[in-house]
């Protein structure tokens, strides 16, 4: 059995996602569900589900040398951040190398980096007349949204298109194609 830690500070969509998607698996199991925020939507929609959840709210606690062994313990395979906005610490990134990834509401390496999340990705597409967007999935390093790319899937953007209809597009994306890119990387 392969398990995964999702880590999400907002809403959760992806996260449930996921969930959902490997509820009946018998190789791979979403073990823990971490936040940043004890506020965020993320833990009751993981609680219900039945994933046993964590709040750990600042980047020190994602240090502690006790929370690292406490994954280890827990044979965690993969952290998935799945709208984390957290830069975790460089210790973490260390002792998890190429095992954890992030998904990234864009076509990385444009409109990443540190500010650019939820509607201000739409926001600076459109504002920039692009003619696509779309999603990436990346390892994760010590810097937003740098490390390797994994896979990215594209989306026409439209004349007629808003922030929120940009984002609404993508989304569909994300919940299509994530779990399949998490299943991939787990059954190498
Ligand atoms: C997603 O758009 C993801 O790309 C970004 O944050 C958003 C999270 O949405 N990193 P949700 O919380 O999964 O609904």
């Amino acid at each position: 059995m392969k398990h995964i830690a999702i880590f999400a500070t907002g809403k959760g969509s992806n996260a449930l996602n996921i969930i959902n998607y490997f509820k009946n698996s018998i190789s791979i199991k979403v073990t823990l569900v971490v936040s940043n925020r004890s506020d965020a939507e993320v833990l009751e929609k993981a609680m219900l589900a039945g994933i046993p959840v964590m709040v750990l709210e600042s980047k020190k606690e994602f240090s502690q040398p006790a929370f690292i062994e406490f994954l280890k313990k827990q044979s965690i395979d993969l952290i998935v951040l799945a709208g984390f906005l957290l830069l975790l610490p460089e210790n973490l990134v260390k002792a998890f190398h190429q095992k954890i990834i992030n998904i990234h509401p864009a076509l990385l390496p444009k409109y990443g980096g540190k500010g650019m999340y939820g509607m201000k990705v739409h926001e600076a597409v459109l504002k920039n007349k692009e003619i696509e967007s779309g999603i990436s999935i990346h390892y994760v390093n010590e810097r937003f949204d740098e490390g390797e790319i994994i896979f990215r899937q594209k989306c026409p953007v439209d004349a007629s298109d808003t922030p929120a209809s940009l984002a609404a597009k993508v989304q569909q994306l994300e919940h299509e194609h994530f779990p399949k890119i998490i299943e991939q990387i787990l059954s190498h």
